[in-house]
């Protein structure tokens, strides 16, 4: 059997999310179709709006469903002008951000609010928590401080692990995605601020006029019966626990542990002449997933950006390696893996 500890690149789906979208596999209905059909998928559509409002601490009518995280953070930031962003966002908000400002960040990865200065700046982008290294931003003291811009929160990798109140967070924009609470893939969300608007889409009416397109209905329906288990936070503790365990087993046989993991889930950890390629690999071969970084750049063989950016040299940054833990895992399975590292490191040094 197989451990899996990449809970950051995806999560396997929850059996609330798939009874409630097995039940609704033959709601074949066009939620805008006016008809009974049509008007039953309406009904599972707006449900599973309310669920994924409540994860955020917003209003049904402020959510906007999407295909995934990254079209979120691409509406978001649809039509900004000057914007600013950390250097640790995820490629789906650096990658739309080209001319973007960047904020300085610490060699742990944290963001100094007193040190930030929005002035002429459109919008603002910071995550809320850290996708490689598990740090969370302190987004309330940013927004607080965004002066007319708007304040975006890529809230992809904090929804589940820490509770979200968009509202007393002072942002206007926060996203989120099905896949990585249990859901399944292909389905998020972005949370717009009731009075915020963002530019018209061309299309159909869909989601107020701001994303056109016949709804993922089943995807949907995933989401939010995903949306209502994540509220409840009920294995973040328990999570901590092992997370906190993995890290301490780990810097006990010479691991430096990357950023600063205040996510629950999450550990970037190095030990210095591994690759972390190797390691991943190896651990692979052991039964063990974990990853050198985001998913989405971790075919490549450049290090990690996020840890180029808190200012790593290369030959470091290659050597890092993410645990992202969650519901699944158990205390044997961290004690497994711990077991196993002495020999494989030692391996990977010795070639
Ligand atoms: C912080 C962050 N934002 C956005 C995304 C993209 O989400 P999706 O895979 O749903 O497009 C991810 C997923 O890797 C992420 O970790």
């Amino acid at each position: 059997v197989r451990i899996y500890f990449d809970y950051n690149a995806t999560t396997p789906l929850c059996s609330a999310a798939r009874e409630a979208m097995t039940r609704a596999l033959d709601e074949f209905g066009n939620p805008s179709s006016i008809h009974a059909e049509g008007r039953r998928a309406r009904q599972l559509v707006e449900l599973a709006r309310d669920e994924v409002a409540r994860l955020v601490g917003g209003l049904a009518e402020e959510i906007v469903f999407t295909s995934g995280g990254t079209e979120s953070d691409q509406l978001a930031l649809r039509g900004a002008g000057r914007i600013a962003i950390s250097p640790l966002e995820h490629p789906a908000v650096r990658g739309a951000a080209p001319g973007a400002r960047l904020l300085s960040v610490g060699s742990d990865g944290a963001i100094d609010p007193a040190a930030v200065d929005f002035e002429g700046v459109e919008l603002v982008a910071v995550q809320l928590a850290n996708h490689e290294l598990g740090n969370v931003n302190p987004v309330a003291e940013l927004a607080a401080r965004k002066k007319s811009a708007r304040f975006f929160t890529d809230a992809v990798q904090a929804a589940g692990k820490v509770r979200i109140d968009a509202p007393s967070l002072g942002v206007d924009l926060l996203s989120i995605s099905a896949h990585k609470i249990g859901g399944p893939k292909g389905v998020g969300a972005l949370w717009i601020k009731r009075g915020v608007t963002i530019p018209a889409a061309r299309g159909g009416h869909q989601e107020r006029e701001r994303r056109p397109g016949t709804e993922n209905v089943i995807g949907i329906v995933g989401f939010g019966a995903a949306a209502r288990e994540a509220q409840k936070l009920a294995d973040v503790e328990r999570v901590r626990g092992l997370r906190d365990r993995l890290a301490a087993g780990a810097v006990a046989i010479g691991a430096r542990v990357n950023g600063r993991p205040e996510v629950g889930n999450t550990v970037n950890l190095a030990w210095d002449g591994v690759p972390g390629e190797l390691l991943v690999a190896a651990l692979d071969l052991a039964g063990v997933s974990a990853s050198t970084g985001a998913a989405c750049t971790s075919g490549s063989v450049e290090p990690s950006p996020v840890l180029l950016a808190i200012g790593q040299p290369r030959a470091q940054a290659a050597c890092a390696v993410r645990f992202s833990l969650g519901a699944g895992n158990t205390v044997e399975e961290v004690d497994r893996v711990l077991a196993m590292l002495p020999e494989m490191l030692e391996r990977i040094r010795r070639a």
